[in-house]
């Protein structure tokens, strides 16, 4: 039996191909290059929904907006039960209102939700009022204009645009694999998508560009990057932003999102810039040293957590914005699932005790 499942193939697909050992990753046939900073949310959505639904327009923006502004009827429901809950939970939460289905207007609706929820969520939980939708800006400019109120700055919208998409889809990976299981059961695509944004939420997966912004403010500059970072090794802590199951060297959606993280720095906080990739060096050093055996490099999380806080974005919303990235994936995988799979059910082994035997 593989621990953790590794190295076992659990579907085929024609979404997303991730080579660890080339640090390539493929979606839908393009490479992560061709997509990263040139492609919409809506455009990529397009191409993983491709073929999973009879009436795919060749176009989703309007159809995207339409379905922000459907679903922002749900943000009513946000109660101060769920505002004392973390952003992802109260995002989940009001998810899980919407009906479950398999046809392409849920689909839009769920694609929509986290976008506009974990929007209203922030603003609530700052003590202000939510933004409604606005039907004539693209997804990510109107995510950031929910978030603040304001129109989104110059290269806001394409850096959000180049992150969501970075993340769109990355081969079986935990909450897909989630989202996969509860498709085949035939639960709907609500059920899936639910199920994702679980698996997401913890710091081995989607939960950790939050707690690299904490590793970053506890090391606060880079003479004490080495000491911190020894520290936490010592402890037995994991360095978030390092290490992956699948990519054996560097994650190539990690310098997608670098270069996002220039782009939009030129000219101002380039120090911050500056600072991190002294971190990333000093733990990419001491990895080597103290993880000989295992090659540990830099993930896509370590750039993310630095691109969402030059966007404005709390880190406590980080995993949220994966989830508003990362449900076109969960869909796409969802509907090819129901389309050619068949129930996933595996079996264990069972290592317990035996009844005794009647004398
Ligand atoms: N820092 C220190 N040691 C590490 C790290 C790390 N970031 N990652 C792995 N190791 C060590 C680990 O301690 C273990 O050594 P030992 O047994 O001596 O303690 C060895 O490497 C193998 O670890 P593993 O947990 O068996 O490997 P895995 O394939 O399950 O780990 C991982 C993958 C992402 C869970 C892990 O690298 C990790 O915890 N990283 C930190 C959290 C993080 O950045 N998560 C985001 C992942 S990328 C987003 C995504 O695609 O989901």
């Amino acid at each position: 039996m593989s621990d953790g499942l590794e190295d076992v193939v659990a579907a085929e697909t024609v979404l997303s191909e991730v080579d660890g050992k080339k640090g390539v990753l493929i979606i839908r046939g393009r490479s992560l290059d061709e997509l990263a900073g040139r492609t919409r949310f809506e455009d990529v959505t397009r191409l993983l929904w491709d073929g999973f639904f009879d009436d795919l327009p060749d176009d989703l923006t309007a159809p995207l907006a339409a379905a922000r502004a459907e679903v922002f009827g749900e943000v009513a429901a946000l109660d101060t039960g769920l505002l004392d809950r973390t952003p992802v939970e109260a995002m989940r939460a009001l998810t899980a209102r919407l009906a479950d289905g398999d046809d392409l207007a849920t689909a839009l609706r769920l694609a929509a939700a986290p976008a506009v929820f974990t929007a209203a969520v922030v603003r609530a939980q700052a003590g202000e009022a939510p933004v409604r939708p606005d039907p004539s800006l693209g997804h990510s400019a109107d995510i950031l204009q929910m978030l603040t109120g304001r129109p989104p700055e110059k290269g806001h919208a394409n850096a959000l645009d180049t992150y969501l998409v970075t993340v769109s889809d990355h081969g079986l990976n935990a909450s897909t694999f989630a989202a996969r299981v509860i498709a085949s059961t035939r639960a709907g695509l609500g059920s899936a998508v639910l199920g994702g944004i679980s698996a997401l939420k913890g710091p081995l997966h989607g939960g950790a560009p939050g707690p690299v912004i904490e590793m970053l403010d506890g090391i606060a500059h880079p003479a004490n990057a080495r000491a911190w970072l020894e520290a936490a090794i010592a402890r037995g802590d994991r360095l978030m932003g390092f290490g992956h199951r699948v990519y054996r060297v560097r994650d190539p959606r990690a310098d997608a999102l670098k270069g996002a993280v220039r782009r939009l720095s030129e000219g101002s906080n380039t120090g911050r810039l500056a600072f991190a990739e002294a971190v990333e060096a000093a733990a990419l050093a001491i990895l080597r040293e103290k993880k000989p055996d295992r090659p540990l490099d830099t993930n896509v999380e370590f750039y993310t957590a630095l691109l969402l806080e030059a966007l404005g974005l709390p880190p406590s919303a980080f995993t949220c914005v994966f989830a508003m990235g990362r449900v076109a994936g969960w869909i796409a995988h969802a509907r090819e699932q129901v389309a050619g799979g068949r129930l996933i059910r595996p079996q264990s082994r069972y290592v317990g005790p035996w009844p005794k035997q009647a004398a």
